[in-house]
């Protein structure tokens, strides 16, 4: 239905009728397309085209080459709408002679983030790649792809596509499907290699990396760089192509098959990819797709592909991926916490100079912030700079930072030994050892010497951040920052909420881990917070079964294989069995037996598992063994045998359990939020979702049944819990749960 009449100035409108009947004519022939064409001369006498109920795209033609805008934000996910609409786009220019080039653009937004991934959970709908891929065959004109910030995914697979790719000199151009337990479904497995090779193809995919626009232009993916404005270059480029007397515009994927590195090129890789990505099922697909690509004709390579994604999708790897991916986003939202609330933060003060404190210095300069980092012991200063320069050297080392780059990362960092210089930060973390007096007399100081504006951010992994609030006059601004070793890597930030601390200090919190690109959760204050409160649980049930005649080989053996990165017999060694001591002071067990042994773990080259010096190979042990048979033996407790899935289902359940508790208190707003901290701090395997993800894949009631079995042997570990049973009533999934404040309830 045409509902107006586009055109600024009315001198045009008469004439105008003619060339809107024949288009509109034009337009009604081309099947599937939803849009009215409006036409309308601008005072300019250039064409300008707009469709009407076109929500995601806009279109300008201006001497023939029709602009068109893709326009779905916040990232050009390429949605169902979006598809649609590129789709009848493409099938409209093949009968449209007013148009002789296209070029895909947009006006701020980036180019694409690919699919929607929103629509993997359900049944696909309207046009896909192979349509557009279908529609520009149809083409006889040269398609252009500009892209700005980034293409990625389905976005890069679409500019693949096209006959020419120009990229703006800052953008970025991946295939990130991996990520979400994908190989990439829409052409790409045959456009890429044919583009850049084999080699390069399937690093770039298997690394689901986004490549810089220099490395894209230099591989082959782009055929130019645009330095400043990308829509004048891509104007520039489409009209070049149009001067040139022979014409013959060809997609990437009707290039010839690519060579194959070497003739064991793919047996090698598939070896390395079996060590490599154990429990994950994308990259070898996504081998044998480039595999494909090297000897099928195109259509079939294309079906292949197809295959290969379908089985894919419908996967529960890629659904435990694709739950993380938005688990991971949805932990910024936090009732009542606007982002737009936080404070600008530039520099930081860091107390502490030890391995967290350094590490937290490092992660605060690669992001531009000032440190001021302060370690009261004088012979520790020079030790602390010494760290973080060497760190930072190993990244200029790596190619991640230029040597001038580097100089003036460096030129932001003070290491002193004075408190009273980080009087003028803006935030101050800190990051002492774990002893609730010196963190209160450092508290203290910190609110007498720093601005009212200064928010105070402590690193404990446990400590009750209430009663360090307490101490200062502002516990408002009082907050927890929980980054996990080694600080500079680990990508997860426990973000603490006292009882008091404002909306305003949570979402400056928030916004520090964005920008530091670390995941923040937001969780309240009980012992351990969350991750290692769970851990802790986990823990203790890994000691019963060691007691019951478990070796630490065994147990760790049987996590690994479900796909856990370590087993928690090598996990507790790395971390030191007295540290586990020291954050359970008041109950005696196993642990304390081998600390007081001197087994420490690999401090000491000797915990569960015996190490050589300078390595950090376990070894079973048969001194520790001994160790733990003992104290069986001591507690009367008799020796049984389980299996490795027994022994996997038992300690799942403690952290499920632990987590139920931990959503009963409201420590986290949402069940999610546990299985985040537990995928990006606990190396929980990531394409099983996290434990709460799990225990739904389990069945809620399965698990009552299999708590309630645990609890009739050990009643004071198993604790019931009524959310369990509210939750399996409502019929709906654990993982969705929503915890409900007190505010929101009133
Ligand atoms: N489909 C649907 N939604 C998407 C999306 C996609 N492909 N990519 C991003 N989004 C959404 C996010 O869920 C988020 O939504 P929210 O604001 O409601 O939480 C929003 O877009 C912004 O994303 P965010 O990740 O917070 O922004 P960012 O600027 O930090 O990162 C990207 C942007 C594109 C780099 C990142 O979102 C990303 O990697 N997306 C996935 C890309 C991908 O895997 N594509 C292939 C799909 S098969």
């Amino acid at each position: 239905m045409v509902t107006s009449f586009l055109g600024d100035d009315k001198r045009y409108a008469d004439g105008l009728v003619a060339v809107f009947i024949i288009r509109l004519c034009a337009v009604f022939m081309i099947k599937n397309l939803h849009a009215v064409v409006i036409c309308a001369i601008d005072p300019a006498h250039d064409w300008k085209l707009t469709m009407l109920d076109l929500h995601y795209c806009e279109i300008r033609i201006q001497d023939g080459i029709a602009c068109i805008y893709l326009n779905n934000p916040p990232v050009n996910a390429l949605s169902e709408g979006l598809r649609n609409e590129i789709h009848a786009v493409l099938t409209h220019a093949a009968t449209d002679h007013t148009i002789r080039a296209l070029v895909f653009l947009t006006h701020d937004l980036p180019f694409s983030a690919g699919a929607d991934i929103k629509e993997f959970s359900g049944p696909m709908k309207g046009k896909f790649f192979l349509d557009f891929y279908q529609a520009i065959e149809a083409l006889d004109k040269p398609v252009i792809m500009g892209i700005r910030q980034y293409a990625l995914g389905g976005g890069l697979e679409f500019c693949m596509m096209a006959h020419y790719r120009i990229a703006h000199r800052d953008a970025r151009l991946g295939l990130p499907e991996v990520k979400l337990g994908l190989i990439p479904g829409g052409t790409g497995t045959m456009s890429l290699p044919r583009l850049v090779g084999v080699d390069a193809a399937l690093s770039m995919a298997v690394s689901g990396q986004p490549v810089s626009a220099q490395s894209a232009l230099e591989m082959g993916l782009i055929d130019a760089i645009a330095a400043s404005d990308l829509e004048s270059t891509c104007i520039e480029f489409a009209q070049k192509q149009l001067d040139k007397s022979e014409h013959q515009w060809l997609s990437p994927l009707h290039r010839p098959n690519p060579a194959v590195p070497s003739a064991d090129y793919f047996q090698k890789k598939k070896a390395e990819y079996d060590a490599q990505f154990q429990g994950f099922k994308a990259p070898l697909r996504l081998l044998a797709c480039i595999e494909a690509s090297t000897s099928l004709p195109i259509d079939a390579g294309l079906r292949f592909e197809q295959t290969q994604f379908m089985e894919l999708i419908t996967g529960d790897d890629a659904a435990g991926m694709r739950y993380g991916f938005f688990a991971q986003r949805l932990a910024s939202h936090v009732p009542g916490v606007r982002l737009d609330q936080a404070l600008t933060i530039s520099q930081v003060g860091v107390i502490g100079g030890g391995l967290m404190g350094a590490g937290i210095s490092i992660a605060l300069l690669m992001k531009g912030f000032s440190v001021v980092c302060v370690e009261a012991d004088p012979e520790r200063v020079a030790h602390c700079r010494t760290g973080i320069e060497q760190q930072v050297a190993k990244s200029v080392h790596a190619g991640k930072l230029t040597l001038s780059d580097s100089k003036s990362l460096l030129a932001r960092l003070q290491v002193t030994q004075s408190i009273a210089d980080v009087a003028q930060c803006d935030c101050v973390i800190e990051a002492v050892f774990e002893k609730m007096s010196l963190k209160l007399e450092i508290f203290k100081e910190l609110d007498s010497l720093c601005a009212p504006h200064t928010i105070l951010a402590s690193n404990t992994s446990g400590l009750d951040l209430n009663t360090i609030a307490a101490a200062t006059q502002r516990p408002e601004k009082v907050i927890g920052l929980h980054f996990f070793s080694p600080a500079h890597v680990m990508r997860l930030l426990e973000i603490v909420r006292g009882q008091v601390t404002s909306a305003e200090t949570l979402a400056t919190g928030l916004a520090l881990a964005k920008q530091l690109k670390k995941i923040g959760v937001v969780v309240g204050v009980c012992p351990g917070f969350v991750g290692n409160r769970m851990i802790f649980k986990y823990f203790s049930q890994v000691v019963w079964l060691l007691l019951r005649g478990c070796k630490p080989q065994q147990i760790d053996h049987a996590v690994q294989q479900f796909g856990f990165a370590m087993g928690p017999c090598a996990m507790a060694d790395m971390s030191g069995l007295d540290i586990w001591v020291h954050a359970n002071p008041g109950e005696r067990s196993l642990i304390h037996t081998l600390v007081e042994a001197g087994r420490c773990g690999q401090k000491t080259q000797a915990g569960f598992y015996d190490y050589t010096k300078g390595k950090k190979t376990p070894q079973p042990s048969s001194v520790a063994d001994g160790l733990i048979t003992d104290y069986a033996r001591s507690s009367a407790i008799q020796p049984q045998s389980f299996t490795d899935a027994e022994i996997v289902k038992r300690l799942l359940c403690a952290l499920i359990h632990e987590g139920l508790h931990i959503l009963e208190e409201g420590i986290v707003s949402r069940a999610s939020d546990i299985d985040t901290i537990y995928v990006h701090g606990y190396g929980f395997p990531i394409y099983r979702g996290g434990p709460m993800f799990y225990a739904d894949q389990m069945g809620l009631s399965v698990l009552r049944d299999q708590l309630s079995h645990y609890r009739s042997e050990a009643e004071a570990s198993w604790s019931e819990v009524p959310l369990l049973d509210e939750i399996i009533a409502s019929g709906k999934p654990l993982h969705k749960f929503q915890v409900v404040s007190p505010e929101q309830k009133s």
